[in-house]
């Protein structure tokens, strides 16, 4: 061969590579803070239809949702009919006989986005058609729909290796043109945290979760977990979440069973952590209760702040831990947690107490620096320069703001 044919080979190759990486891409602009929803999974699991979904977005403008942020109506596993003969997928007609593109329409029009759900194996969790093989041609629908959301599972999948799978269908939604927030759902077996950055919006760190505070639910070969399980399943994971990139909690079960405590503290945790909240009951019928933890204000200023910052477990002390999130302009949400069964007081002289958190690279000497506070739910205010004594109910939290002073 000679020298001249060698380089053009080399200037070929060169060539394919960076072609390759040119599509090697997620849309960035998406998930700056996280995203903020409702999914059909945890109370439809596969009862989904056309006209459930409209009222879901109705009710998500009604409810007050739409005003305070949220954003997406995701419909999970089971919209799906068969491939046509050319391998494009179709919806269940029985279910949306007006068709994912009428759908999709009607949740624009109400100002909110729509997401869809597919799996990168052969079929999804439920046994319907999944993209594996597929994946260029279902982005390629999603995006003539009008999705602007896919959550993408792991069932069925075999031995095909994960960041590639994952990686394959980024690519296909990149090519598809439109942006289409990328969830990926692979329950943390995979450590997507440490290989996902550039290729999805957020990453399930856990397998499904199930609506009690710290129970873990056996389904024969694989287990549901409660919110304290989810919980400290997130040791060592917040480096790896920040703006585009978040560490997903799974969907909420606020609305579904657990008592107001529960879902107010299951709530404020998820925030804290900079979880996508997705909300996971049915928005049309929700208690005043259940509404007022969803669309609490302050709550979502925690989850949104800009900084883009997980909190980080700062006191443990067994059943009654202490976690802080660092935000903007120098301020910080300190969340009380009592994972115990009865009340709790707790005292926190704050000038004995130093908080380093080599993340966000924020230091405070609480005897040096002082901040006032407001407890979130109660609008109770003091300041860091007297010693708080905090009552924290059984299964809750109380989350104070600290502004510097
Ligand atoms: C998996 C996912 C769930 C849900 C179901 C659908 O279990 O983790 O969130 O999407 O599949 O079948």
């Amino acid at each position: 061969m000679t020298n001249k044919l060698l380089l053009s080979l080399g200037f070929i190759a060169a060539a394919l590579v960076l072609g390759g990486q040119a599509h090697a891409q997620k849309f960035d602009q998406l998930a700056k803070t996280p995203q903020l929803g409702w999914n059909s999974w945890n109370t439809f699991a596969c009862n989904v239809n056309e006209n459930m979904i409209r009222e879901m977005a109705d009710a998500m403008v009604s409810s007050g949702m739409k005003e305070v942020g949220y954003e997406y109506i995701n419909i999970d596993d089971c919209w799906h009919g068969e491939r046509d003969k050319q391998g494009f997928i179709q919806v269940d007609k029985k279910n949306f006989p007006s068709g994912m593109k009428a759908l999709a329409d009607y949740v624009h029009s109400k100002g909110l986005k729509i997401g869809l759900y597919s799996d990168a194996g052969a079929t999804t969790c439920a046994g319907r058609a999944g993209s594996r093989g597929h994946e260029y041609q279902d982005a390629v629908t999603y995006a003539s729909w009008g999705i602007d959301y896919v959550k993408y599972d792991w069932c069925d999948t075999k031995d095909i290796n994960p960041k590639s799978a994952y990686a394959t269908m980024r690519d296909a939604i990149y090519k598809a043109g439109r942006p289409m927030l990328f969830s990926i759902c692979e329950w943390g077996d995979n450590k997507p945290w440490e290989w996902a950055t550039d290729v999805g919006h957020s990453w399930r760190t856990t397998g499904d979760i199930y609506p009690c505070w710290n129970c873990e639910h056996n389904h024969g070969s694989w287990s549901s977990w409660g919110v304290l399980p989810i919980l400290d399943k997130q040791a060592g994971l917040r480096k790896y979440a920040g703006p585009g990139h978040w560490n997903d909690m799974d969907m909420m079960e606020v609305g579904n069973g657990m008592t107001e405590e529960e879902d107010r503290a299951h709530f404020s945790l998820w925030a804290i952590m900079a979880s996508p909240l997705i909300a996971g009951n049915d928005l049309r019928n929700m208690s005043e209760a259940t509404k007022k933890i969803l669309t609490h204000k302050d709550t979502l200023a925690i989850n949104q702040d800009k900084l883009g910052v997980q909190a980080m477990k700062w006191i443990d002390e067994g059943d009654f831990e202490i976690f802080v999130k660092p935000l903007e302009k120098g301020e910080f949400a300190v969340l009380f947690l009592n994972r115990a069964d009865a009340a709790t007081t707790y005292s926190l002289d704050w000038a004995f107490h130093y908080m380093k958190d080599d993340i966000s690279k924020h230091e405070i000497f609480f005897d040096k620096k002082k901040f006032n506070w407001r407890d979130i739910w109660s609008d109770e205010k003091g300041s860091t320069a007297e010693k708080l004594t905090i009552n924290v109910p059984a299964h809750g939290v109380r989350v104070l703001r600290l502004i510097p002073q």
